[in-house]
């Protein structure tokens, strides 16, 4: 053996050993370029749960039972619904549930496009799926309830009519007790249960704020409503970047990458306005009736309270939710703290979105805008108010955030009626643990914040 043999062999050895390393550096490498990659298969559900909202809903952390389904051949029926767009929404679900407790399918109702709820001819009934799409809320709402349409029917084993009591004589319990009779017996033979009695709204509750909300989650309006909503919350947003892209250019020496920023976010603030005479006249009914003070607030209570809530000094759009009659009424424009620039429908030129459909698509809309809005106020004896708080609660709740009263979340709703410790809004979300949806629907100060 030669001494370069030698060396050879030593070379290759290094050379071999120089490789190693570099395999394993190789290999680090590729396992820190991977990480990510791997972190997001590992968080799978989560990442996918964002961007699906099927698979949300599959997923949903709402209901814990097994759904074993609602049998497809016996239906129940239900009058016309009625009232404004909330009321609608749970006496829906209302009928939903009921027939979920009979387990039967849900005739698809009429819901009604009009306010004028006092005479039964003006009621203009819009079907369902005018507002809300159908396929997709079997699919939603798939194994839980059901709707199914009147070409279903096989018209064989006739129609029963449920006469629904009413009055204080017809309590909770008796209400319960009918409908457990009607699940069974000679009751539930016929194909068709058929609701009898005025205003299904008033039914008495029997359900959790929990099963409410699997099927209010399930209620995705048309894309013609989602569309018109989108028009206006866009040019929300443009408006409050312009407004913002005009501050800045005076600022623009103090931040360099403000001007970008600002470009790209504009949020803005939804205030429900509820100040028309009416609800004052109501409003003022109620705290004398429940010795509460914290109902009615005046213009200049939320217009105060609502500047309380942000401190910057960049302007930010608040877009007014105001009913109809105050459309006019310019003096819910002027007051606003430095900084909230206030718009209605009419300063915001969308009213003519709105004026081309009838109250319950523009009441559709201006949910859809609230529920949207980076911050939401409103008022926690409003039904409006509340279902805004209980959507937004359970998009939070989707994105893994269980409360959001004490920390900066992304989407925050408060209740101008209650003042906070400086006089702010108290931050407000629906307490899904609820056992009955009237805690947080028709009145309360329980803001579980
Ligand atoms: C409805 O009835 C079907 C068939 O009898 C049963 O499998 C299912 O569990 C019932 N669903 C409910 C919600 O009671
Ligand atoms: C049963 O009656 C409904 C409404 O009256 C109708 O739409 C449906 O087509 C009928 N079904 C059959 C199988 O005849
Ligand atoms: C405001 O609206 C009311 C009722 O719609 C109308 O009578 C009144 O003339 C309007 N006022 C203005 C200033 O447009
Ligand atoms: C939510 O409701 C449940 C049941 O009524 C109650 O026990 C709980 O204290 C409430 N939580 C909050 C934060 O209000």
């Amino acid at each position: 053996m030669d001494l370069s043999s030698i060396s050879k062999r030593s070379r290759l050895i290094v050379c071999h050993l120089i490789s190693l390393t570099w395999k394993c550096l190789a290999l680090v490498t590729m396992v820190l370029f991977l990480r990510p990659v791997l972190l997001h298969l590992f968080s799978g559900c989560g990442v996918i749960e964002w961007n699906n909202q099927d698979l949300i809903l599959s997923h949903s952390l709402l209901l814990s039972s097994n759904d074993e389904g609602v049998r497809r051949e016996k239906f129940l029926e239900v009058p016309q619904i009625v009232w404004g767009l909330n009321n609608q929404k749970i006496a829906f679900a209302r009928a939903c549930l009921t027939a979920r407790m009979l387990n039967r399918t849900l005739l698809m109702p009429s819901l009604s496009a009009s306010l004028f709820y006092k005479e039964i001819d003006q009621l203009q009934p819009i079907s369902f799926d005018k507002v809300f799409q159908f396929d997709k809320f079997n699919s939603l709402c798939n194994g839980f309830v059901r709707l199914g349409r009147y070409l279903d029917l096989k018209n064989q084993t006739g129609i029963y009519d449920l006469q629904k009591g009413s009055g204080r004589k017809w309590t909770v319990e008796k209400d319960m007790e009918q409908l457990k009779q009607s699940s069974r017996g000679h009751v539930d033979e016929h194909e068709v249960i058929r609701i009898v009695g005025k205003n299904p709204f008033l039914w008495h509750d029997h359900w959790p704020v929990k099963e409410y909300a699997r099927v209010f989650e399930s209620l995705v309006f048309v894309d013609e409503i989602l569309k018109e909503a989108d028009k206006v919350v866009s040019k929300i947003r443009h408006i409050g970047r312009k407004l913002r892209s005009k501050t800045v250019t005076v600022q623009s020496d103090l931040n360099a990458d403000t001007e970008d920023s600002s470009k790209a976010a504009a949020p803005f603030i939804a205030v429900h306005m509820r100040v028309e005479i009416d609800w004052m006249i109501h409003c003022k009914k109620l705290e004398q009736r429940s010795g509460i003070n914290q109902i009615c607030s005046s213009k200049q209570e939320i217009m105060q309270r609502v500047g309380n809530i942000v401190s910057s000094e960049s302007p930010t759009v608040v877009y007014l939710a105001v009913a109809d009659s105050l459309l006019n009424d310019s003096s819910i424009l002027r007051g606003w703290m430095k900084g909230l620039l206030p718009f209605e429908k009419k300063k915001l030129r969308v009213d003519g979105i709105y004026k081309r459909h009838p109250y319950l698509i523009q009441s559709a809309i201006d949910y859809m805008v609230c529920s949207m809005a980076d911050i939401f106020v409103g008022n926690s004896y409003s039904t409006f108010s509340s279902l805004v708080v209980l959507e937004r609660t359970l998009k939070m709740t989707r994105m893994g955030i269980r409360n959001s009263c004490g920390i900066d979340v992304r989407w925050p709703s408060y209740a101008y009626n209650i003042p906070g410790e400086s006089n702010d809004p108290q931050k407000w979300m629906t307490n899904m643990s609820d056992s009955s949806l009237q805690a947080i629907s028709y009145g309360s100060n329980a803001i579980s914040c």
